[in-house]
């Protein structure tokens, strides 16, 4: 198997620049994430925990992130991305069996994320590890442009009971 050119490990503090930065043209594309333009780059770096966030590298670039906020009452709350360049090459995946191994570490009992009915790209990443549709919120995000959203939860439950 070729080697994957990318590197999964946990964030620190020199990432925070790099991560909103990212963060900052994924909205741009004001399509998988709820931020949209104009993100307060120097304030989103600063709200990131680092503690519970893994980047993907290569070389020195960070290409990718997933984060997990809480524990709320035992479970994680995921947000994720990837450099649109890095897609589809297994960065997603990579990030987001680190974060579930980082969960069940930690003891969390439940991983929980929402995600646009569009993007099929993160539902089918989802759904490959084991997340499943837990419900549907209507109309739940309003964007710049007025439009309502709705989006769907999913879930994936760590322990057995
Ligand atoms: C969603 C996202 C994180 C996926 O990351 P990625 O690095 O492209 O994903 P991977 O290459 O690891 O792909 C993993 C799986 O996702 C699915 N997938 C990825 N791209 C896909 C696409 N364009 N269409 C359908 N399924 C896709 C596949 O199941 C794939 O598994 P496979 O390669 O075995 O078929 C990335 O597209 C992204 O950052 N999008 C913008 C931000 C975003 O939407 N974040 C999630 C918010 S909920």
């Amino acid at each position: 198997m070729p080697e994957r050119p990318f590197a999964i490990r946990p964030a620190r503090d020199e990432d925070r620049g790099p991560l909103a930065g990212l963060f900052a043209a994924v909205a741009e594309e004001r399509d998988g994430i709820a931020a949209e333009p104009p993100v307060d780059v120097e304030r989103r770096a600063a709200a990131f925990h680092v503690d519970a966030t893994i980047v993907a590298t290569v070389g020195d670039d960070v290409v990718g992130g997933i984060w997990i906020d809480g524990p709320f009452f035992g479970f994680g709350e995921l947000g994720m991305l990837v450099a649109r360049d890095w897609r589809g090459r297994g960065v997603g995946s990579a990030l987001l069996a680190a974060a579930i191994e980082w969960g069940r570490e930690r003891g969390l009992h439940k991983l929980s994320l929402g995600v646009f009915p569009h993007n099929d790209a993160a539902i089918a990443l989802y759904r490959k590890h084991g997340f499943e549709v837990e419900g549907r919120r209507r109309k739940h995000i309003r964007r710049a442009n007025g439009e309502l959203w709705d989006l769907i939860d999913m879930g994936l439950l760590l322990t057995g009971d």
